[in-house]
C-alpha cells in the first residue's frame, strides 16, 4: 500500500485515474485540485472515504504543497490548464498552473525527495504531416505549437532539469488524445456527443482532415500505474494505443452510433494554428515495462463513451449554454 497525492484528481483524465487505481491497487489517494471550471468534485463521487481525501486548494500554493508532500510516498501531477481553445483566448492561467505550478511541486519533490510523475501530451513534439510515415518517440525534438503546449513543454523541461540537477526522483509520461467518461464537453468527442444529445448539429473545424491518436482513459490510467512501479527514474514514456482518426471520421462515426445522418454536421472556423497530425510510437513502454492497452475496438469505447453521457446528463448539463456561447462567439 502506497500513499498517492493525485494534482488534478478532479479534472478528466486525473479523475479516472484516481477510480482505476480505488479498484485495481489497495493505495490511499488524496487528491490536491483547484476545482477550476474544468475540475468536477462530482467526478469521484461514490468512491470509499477511507481511501480518498479530497483537498481544494492550488498547485502554485507552496505552503500547501509541502504540507501535503510531508505526508505521501508519490505523487502523480495531472494538474493543468488543458484545452488549446482557451490557451488561444487567455493564455496567462496556462503560464501560472503548467509552468509555476510544476516548478512548485518539483521544490517540494526535491525538500522530501518524493516519488514524482508527471503527466505531459504529445503536443509538446508539435505536428506530422498526414502522410509522414515516422511517428513521435521519446527522442522526437519538441517543437510546441499553441500556448498550451508549449507551457507544458516548458513543464516537462523543468522535470528534466530538477532531475539531472537536483536529483529529483521523478518519471514524465507524454499521452496521446484520452476520450472515455468526466471529460469536459469543451473537448471535441463530448462537445459533439452533447450537441447530438441537445438537437445541435456538430461542429468540425475547417476540412476535418486533422488526425488525433485516440486513447481510452483508462488505458492512459494503466500505463501511469505500470510507470509508477517499474518505470526507470529521469525517463520519458510516450503512451498511445494506436488509435489516429481523422476528425470528420470521428465525427462521422459519433453521428452513426446515435442515429443521426452521417452528413449532419457543420464545417466552423479552423483553430489558429491547428496542429495536422499526431501520432505515438509507444513501443518504449510496451517492449521495457510491458504495458498494453485493453480498448482496442474505438467505436465500442465511443459507444460506452456516448451511453455515459446520456446517462449522466446532470454531471454536464450546466456548463452546455456557456460553452456553446464561448465557442460560438469564435464562430466555432
Ligand atoms: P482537465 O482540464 O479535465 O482537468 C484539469 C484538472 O486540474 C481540473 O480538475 C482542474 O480543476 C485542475 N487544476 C487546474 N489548475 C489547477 C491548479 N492551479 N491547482 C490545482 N488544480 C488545478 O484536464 P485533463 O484533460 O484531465 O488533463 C489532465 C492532464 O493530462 C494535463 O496535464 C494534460 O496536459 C494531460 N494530458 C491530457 C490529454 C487529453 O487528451 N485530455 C492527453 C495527454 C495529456
Ligand atoms: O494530444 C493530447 C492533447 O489532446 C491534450 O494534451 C490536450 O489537453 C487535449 O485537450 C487534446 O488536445 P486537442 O486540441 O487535440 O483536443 P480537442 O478535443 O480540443 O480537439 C481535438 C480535435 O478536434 C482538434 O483537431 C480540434 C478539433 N475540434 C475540436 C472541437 C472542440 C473540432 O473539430 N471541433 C470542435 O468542436
Amino acid at each position: 500500500m502506497a500513499r498517492l497525492l493525485v494534482t488534478g484528481g478532479a479534472g478528466f483524465i486525473g479523475s479516472n485515474f484516481v477510480h482505476h487505481v480505488i479498484e485495481n491497487t489497495d493505495h490511499h489517494v488524496t487528491v490536491l485540485d483547484k476545482l477550476t471550471y474544468a475540475g468536477n468534485r462530482a467526478s469521484l463521487d461514490g468512491l470509499p472515504g477511507e481511501r480518498l481525501v479530497f483537498v481544494r486548494g492550488d498547485i502554485t500554493d507552496a505552503p500547501l504543497v509541502d504540507e501535503l508532500f510531508a505526508d505521501v510516498d508519490a505523487v502523480v501531477h495531472y494538474a493543468a490548464e488543458s484545452h488549446n481553445d482557451n490557451s488561444l483566448d487567455n493564455p496567462r492561467p496556462f503560464l501560472d498552473t503548467n509552468i509555476v505550478g510544476t516548478y512548485t511541486l518539483l521544490e517540494a519533490a526535491r525538500k522530501y525527495d518524493t516519488r514524482l510523475h508527471h503527466i505531459s501530451t504529445d503536443e509538446v513534439y508539435g505536428d506530422l504531416e498526414l502522410d509522414d510515415p515516422e511517428r513521435f518517440t521519446e527522442n522526437t525534438p519538441y517543437n510546441p505549437s499553441s500556448p498550451y503546449s508549449s507551457t507544458k513543454a516548458g513543464s516537462d523541461l523543468l522535470v528534466r532539469a530538477w532531475v539531472r540537477s537536483f536529483g529529483v526522483r521523478a518519471t514524465i509520461s507524454n499521452c496521446s488524445n484520452n476520450y472515455g467518461p468526466y471529460q469536459h464537453i469543451e473537448k471535441f468527442i463530448p462537445r459533439q456527443i452533447t450537441n447530438v444529445l441537445r438537437d445541435i448539429r456538430p461542429k468540425l473545424y475547417g476540412k476535418g482532415e486533422n488526425v488525433r491518436d485516440w486513447i481510452h482513459a483508462d488505458d492512459h490510467s494503466s500505463a501511469v500505474l505500470t510507470i509508477l512501479d517499474k518505470g526507470a527514474l529521469g525517463e520519458t514514456y510516450l503512451i498511445g494505443a494506436d488509435g489516429e482518426k481523422s476528425n470528420k471520421d470521428v465525427v462521422e462515426l459519433i453521428l452513426s452510433l446515435m442515429d443521426r445522418g452521417a452528413d449532419e454536421y457543420d464545417h466552423v472556423a479552423d483553430r489558429a494554428g491547428h496542429d495536422m497530425r499526431y501520432a505515438i510510437d509507444s513501443t518504449k513502454l510496451r517492449t521495457e515495462l510491458g504495458w498494453q492497452p485493453r480498448f482496442r475496438d474505438f467505436a465500442g469505447g465511443l459507444a460506452a463513451t456516448i451511453a455515459w453521457y446520456r446517462e449522466n446528463e446532470s454531471w454536464w448539463a450546466s456548463a452546455k449554454a456557456a460553452t456553446e456561447a464561448f465557442y460560438a462567439s469564435k464562430g466555432q
